[in-house]
Formats: structure tokens, C-alpha cells, sequence
């Protein structure tokens, strides 16, 4: 019999993928893939023999998460469009080598993901599965029956299949340890404000009781090993970041977005330990890279983010991208004090033994040791050809 890899996730949908998936000849092998989601990974996997997989297991990929994808994503200060930092955009390549790997293990001949067909999630999986594995048969049973939200429920409920009876979430969530995705629903009104059942990792700031308070945050080569005065691994440090910034409110994010298929959709996320990190790693490196090292980063980090969201992780030019980044990440060491009050999170001061900030050079005070005549030179050199155009036009 054929053999199939389902990711596996616990919820509505890929749970009635078992079944649905055995009606059509092949045995179910489903790997619930954990890269720091809430819920009881365990519990929902021991539910997919029951459903009829031949096998089932959960595969714990948090550190390689954090160190193959969140690592990486940081050192770009990876946003998408300028606001998403790429929460599930980042898992999904991930998941994809789980699923390839396991498949190799098991003998099995094609891989099932649960995405529809007018999401990114689809386009990555498919891309990276293309990528890593292209003699694997991949199949999308979600995107190809066609069936609607409530023709789901009631195959379920006709079969009598033991799926999850945890609250019918109204929203569609995807959650990692980078953050939270929530879509669908009511937000699916672009005018609608997102109400606080959305929320899950971060206060409402209108409700944050607390004094604003400051938090420094250690980076080494680009890397945080420390939040709040105290070491940390860097998936420690990335929840503990997050703990704080959610309870002042910060790191919601709600946009029109991009989607790869063409379509514009409203998203809305929230972050903390993403976007907080994100601010303070970058302030650092405003102190720490060179000014055209850092110029051409900034250029290209838009590039790594769009090459990421569109599902291109497994190519040359991420590859190549991040061998630059990882090179620019040397000298992104030291640490950065960050404000939070409610809703906001702000650099407030940042040092390094590394900083290329001097003293003696930028003082106004008599310490100064730049040269005053060296720049009159440098003023009369840089503006001449301004100053050639200028004449030649005047004689005209
Ligand atoms: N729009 C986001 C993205 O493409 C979020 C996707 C969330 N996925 C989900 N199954 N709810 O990265």
C-alpha cells in the first residue's frame, strides 16, 4: 500500500485528512511538528491513531527552529512589507524538511499538508517539498475536496471521528514561538476592529496597569543571550522578551497584506518577542556596522523577507544571503536598553565594546580630536562636481 507523511496539527481539518486520506488507498503516517504552538502536542498525536493513521508521532523542532529559521530571520530584523515578521512563513520550511525526513525513515512515496489553496502556506510547502524532494508525490487533500468549514464538521460528525472538542475557535491562529497569525472571521471586514478574543500573547494596552520599566537585552554576534539583566539560551531569551513586551501591549500588528496568490488579505498578528528583539537588535547594529556594510543590509533585508513570505527559503539566493548576513553579524555584539510602556517599546540606549561610536570624534566639548580642516578640504572636494554643473549651466 502507499504511504503518506501528513503534517499533522491536531485541528478540524487535518484530522478529518486521516480518514479522508485512508479512503483513498494510502496509509497515514501523521507528524505533528512542534516549533513552540500552545496545546498538547502529545495528546492530539496519540488522537491520529485513533483516527486511523498507522502511525503517528510528535517531533520536537524548537531548537532547530530557533536556530536554522528565528536566528536568521532576526539578524535580517525580517519583516514583510515593513510590518509581519514572518511568524508561519518561517515554519513552513521547517515542517517541510520534518515531513521529507520522516517520509526517507518510513519508506513513504508522497506528503500531505492541510493548507487550502488560496494561502502562502500552500506555496511553501510545495516550493521547499519541490526543492528537498522532488520525486515525493505531494497532496493538498484540504485544497483538493473542496470541502466547505461545515461540510467538514459534518463528515466528521458522520463518521463519528474523535476530533478535538476544544473551543470552535473563531479565528483562523497559526502560533510558533516567533508569534501568532489570526486570521478570518470577523476580521475578515477590513473595517472591523480586531476584538480581544483575538489575542492571546499580548495585553490590551489601554489595559496595561503597569509603570512604564526598561529591559536591556545582550547580543552576541547578532544572537540575544540575555533579556532583563539574566543570561539566556536564545529560545529562553526569545520567551522571556516576549513575556514582557505581551504584558505592556506590545507587538500586535494589524495590516492589509500581499498574499503570494495574488490577493490582498487582512492580517492580523501579534509578536512581541519578534518585533521587540527586532527593534533592539537593529538599534545595536546602528552602533556596531559599518556605514556601507550597513547600508547594503538594509537594502537587501527587504529582499530576505519577500523571498522568505513568497516560499523561495529553499534557494540560491537565501542561501547566499544568509552566508552575507551571517559575515555582517560578527561585530553585533553588546547590548541595548529598551522602554516599554503600554503599546510601545523603544531603544533608549545601547553600548558595545565594538561600537564604532567615538567619543573623542562626535564630542562638541574641547575632548574633540577631529579635524576641523580636514573637513573644509573634504566639503570643497565633495561639492565639486556640483559646483562644475552649476557653473557650466549658468553660462548658458
Ligand atoms: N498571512 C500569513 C502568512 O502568510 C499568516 C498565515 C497563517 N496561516 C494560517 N494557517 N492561519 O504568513
Amino acid at each position: 500500500m502507499r504511504k503518506v507523511v501528513l503534517a499533522y496539527s491536531g485541528g478540524l481539518d487535518t484530522s478529518v485528512a486521516i480518514p479522508w486520506l485512508a479512503s483513498q488507498g494510502y496509509e497515514v503516517v501523521a507528524v505533528g511538528v512542534d516549533v513552540g504552538q500552545p496545546g498538547d502536542l502529545g495528546a492530539a498525536v496519540a488522537r491520529a491513531e485513533t483516527l486511523g493513521a498507522v502511525e503517528a508521532r510528535a517531533v520536537d523542532a524548537r531548537a532547530r527552529f530557533v536556530e536554522t529559521s528565528l536566528l536568521p530571520a532576526l539578524a535580517w530584523n525580517g519583516l514583510y512589507q515593513g510590518r509581519y515578521p514572518l511568524v508561519s512563513a518561517l515554519s513552513r520550511p521547517l515542517i517541510a524538511q520534518v515531513l521529507v525526513d520522516v517520509a526517507r525513515e518510513t519508506g513513504a512515496t508522497a506528503v500531505a499538508h492541510g493548507c487550502t489553496g488560496k494561502g502562502n502556506d500552500q506555496v511553501r510547502f510545495e516550493v521547499g517539498l519541490g526543492a528537498l524532494a522532488p520525486d515525493l508525490e505531494v497532496l493538498a487533500p484540504v485544497r483538493d475536496w473542496g470541502m466547505s468549514r461545515e461540510q467538514t464538521v459534518a463528515y466528521a460528525r458522520e463518521r463519528d471521528l474523535p476530533i478535538a472538542t476544544t473551543k470552535d475557535s473563531p479565528y483562523s491562529v497559526d502560533e510558533n514561538l516567533w508569534g501568532r497569525s489570526i486570521e478570518c472571521g470577523a476580521l475578515e471586514d477590513p473595517w472591523v476592529s480586531p476584538q480581544p478574543d483575538a489575542f492571546e500573547l499580548t495585553v490590551d494596552p489601554a489595559e496595561v496597569g503597569a509603570e512604564p520599566i526598561e529591559v536591556d537585552v545582550r547580543f552576541e554576534q547578532g544572537v540575544p543571550t540575555g533579556v532583563g539583566g539574566e543570561d539566556h539560551s536564545p529560545q529562553n531569551a526569545i520567551a522571556a522578551m516576549g513575556k514582557i513586551a505581551g504584558a505592556y501591549g506590545f507587538g500586535r500588528v494589524d495590516m492589509i497584506e500581499d498574499r503570494v496568490v495574488g490577493i490582498k488579505s487582512r492580517e492580523v498578528y501579534e509578536a512581541p518577542a519578534a518585533l521587540a528583539l527586532i527593534a533592539a537588535h537593529a538599534d545595536l547594529e546602528s552602533l556596531t556596522l559599518e556605514r556601507e556594510l550597513a547600508a547594503e543590509k538594509r537594502r537587501l533585508e527587504p529582499v530576505w523577507a519577500d523571498l522568505v513570505y513568497k516560499g523561495l527559503w529553499f534557494s540560491p539566493l537565501r542561501e547566499a544571503l544568509d552566508a552575507f548576513v551571517a559575515l555582517s553579524q560578527r561585530s553585533v555584539t553588546g547590548d541595548v536598553r529598551l522602554r516599554l510602556t503600554p503599546g510601545g517599546c523603544q531603544p533608549i540606549a545601547r553600548r558595545s565594546d565594538v561600537a564604532l561610536y567615538d567619543d573623542a570624534l562626535a564630542t562638541y566639548t574641547d575632548q574633540d580630536s577631529f579635524d576641523h580642516g580636514d573637513a573644509a578640504g573634504f566639503v570643497r572636494l565633495w561639492g565639486l562636481p556640483t559646483r562644475r554643473w552649476a557653473k557650466v549651466q549658468n553660462r548658458k
